[in-house]
């Protein structure tokens, strides 16, 4: 067994354990590489395991997105924060490791949390995890940086209150007036998720101010015995909290995947220290969306990633296995709300990626199934927009013989099926929707994310064609006709 076990990487100091991650890599580079499934334009960990994004921010002009890396192993276990840089969201740079689970209090992994500027320093708020033979311990742990890349750990800042289990992680930390609030996803002792709120003037002491949203709270149902990676923060004037609930029941489309993420729209209440919220939606339809973590940058928008990935037994089936990594992030996307939704667009700078483009004006799919000449391949872009359907229209466009979406216009829902991964037919997730206005799509050599309707609903999935698939094909059961514009899209980096 190397000295590198899922029980931590402590027996080595911090020096030697960043000198074998970079051996690690360079160990895996080639193998890594020459991977066909190796995306063009989305954030990878070099090698190993990705999981959630972390301490996304854009401090000194430059966008800087943490994550949970696993770099020894492609399974979980005692979690990195890995570091990648950009001016734009488009063109990133991988940056030294930001954070090594090589402390006593954070041993069994830097787990998931959230950065903050503060007298033009970088704070990340991070949970400290570690795991004894049967029991689990959880510290909310500081480290600060002046120049964004070194970080100087400063040590737990937050133990665990009563009325929870460990399963206690996830600060995320915002200003609002001259007061510091972090959230944090609980399990209370009655195995119920929720998420509790604290307060501070200087950083380093926190108040507890309670559990402010939570399974069985407020009105709300069973709601999942964890949640996990809340986010909560204000858009077009509405609050919004986001979280990642575990353990809740699949209801025809709704929660279908094993962990689910969503958002509650309402007001967090500072007399009663409560959120006051509506109904759970679920953020995305597709098959590999978890984790979201959001920032506000300097024009103003408020951005997510999220992690294209869930932990399920799915994971270890991903072919990427055999070559030393797994899991990558979405691309950066922009929340707006309107008419009480969170709707989701891809960022604009991802033109940038734009390169050899065509348009197809008024084409028609009647009772066929047709290519469009050119219109085909692993890395690109499709709009399709102005579309008109006979009322009992069926359309499908099936990506690479290896996913298909689906708009039924008499059932009026929406269906992504792709290939399970176990080999054995195929697998679907979908949403009601009462109308097709227009489809934004973004397929890497192995993903797919699809923004319905401006961002009403989003649909993200890992997908694994042949890599010598190209094919892009328009079926359609009636009649249906639309505008098309597609571009082959380049690898940034
Ligand atoms: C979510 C999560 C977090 C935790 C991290 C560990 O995917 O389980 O709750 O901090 O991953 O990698």
């Amino acid at each position: 067994m190397s000295k590198h076990n899922i029980q931590g990487v402590s027996t080595m100091n911090k020096k030697q354990v960043i000198e074998s991650v970079h051996q690690r890599i360079k160990q895996f580079e080639l193998l890594v590489h020459q991977d066909p499934f190796r995306l063009a334009y989305h954030l990878m960990p070099p090698v190993g395991l990705l999981n959630d994004p972390n301490g996304f921010i854009q401090f000194n002009g430059r966008y800087h997105l943490f994550y949970q890396w696993n770099p020894f192993a492609t399974s979980h276990g005692a979690k990195f924060w890995g570091h990648y840089s950009s001016s734009n969201l488009v063109e990133w740079v991988e940056e030294e490791i930001a954070l090594t689970p090589t402390d006593a209090y954070d041993r069994n992994g830097c787990y998931s949390g959230s950065a903050i500027e503060h007298n033009e320093k970088l704070y990340l708020f991070y949970t400290g995890n570690v795991k004894r033979e049967s029991t689990r311990e959880t510290y909310q742990c500081l480290a600060i940086s002046s120049d964004g890349i070194q970080f100087e750990k400063k040590g737990p800042i937050l133990h665990l209150p009563e009325g929870f289990t460990p399963h206690f992680r996830d600060p995320k930390v915002w200003k609002q007036g001259n007061t510091w609030f972090m959230v944090i996803g609980a399990q209370d002792i009655m195995e119920q998720g929720c998420v509790v709120l604290f307060s501070s003037r200087d950083l380093y002491n926190w108040n507890n101010e309670g559990v402010i949203a939570g399974s069985n709270r407020q009105g709300l149902g069973d709601h999942g015995y964890m949640w996990e990676c809340p986010d909560l923060f204000s858009v077009d004037g509405q609050d919004v909290l986001l979280v990642s609930p575990q353990g809740m029941e699949a209801q025809g489309f709704q929660f279908n995947n094993l962990y689910q993420s969503g958002y509650f729209i309402g007001k967090l209440d500072l007399e009663t220290k409560l959120f006051q919220h509506g109904s759970f939606q679920e953020l995305d339809r597709g098959f590999d969306f978890y984790a979201p973590q959001t920032t506000e940058d300097s024009r103003g928008r408020r951005l997510l990633f999220a992690w294209m990935g869930i932990t399920d037994s799915n994971e270890a089936l991903h072919p990427t296995i055999a070559n030393g990594w797994v899991h990558a992030m979405t691309l950066p996307r922009e929340l707006i709300v309107k008419d009480n939704k969170l709707l989701q667009q891809p960022v604009s700078e991802l033109t940038l990626l734009r390169k050899n483009g065509e348009s197809y004006r008024e084409t028609v799919v009647e009772d066929e199934t047709i290519q469009l000449s050119g219109v085909q391949g692993a890395v690109l872009e499709l709009e399709l927009n102005q579309f008109q359907f006979d009322t009992k229209t069926s359309f499908t466009i099936e990506f690479r013989k290896y996913a298909r979406l689906t708009f039924n216009a008499v059932r009026q829902e929406m269906i992504l099926e792709r290939k399970r991964l176990t080999g054995d037919g195929m697998e679907k997730r979908g949403t009601s929707l009462i109308s097709l206005t227009s489809l934004h799509i973004f397929l890497d050599r192995s993903s797919i994310e699809i923004f319905v309707n401006d961002g009403e609903e989003t649909f993200t999935a890992r997908i694994f064609p042949d890599p010598n698939e190209e094919r892009i094909e328009f079926a359609s059961r009636g009649k249906v006709r639309f505008d098309l514009n597609y571009w082959e899209l380049s690898s940034f980096g």
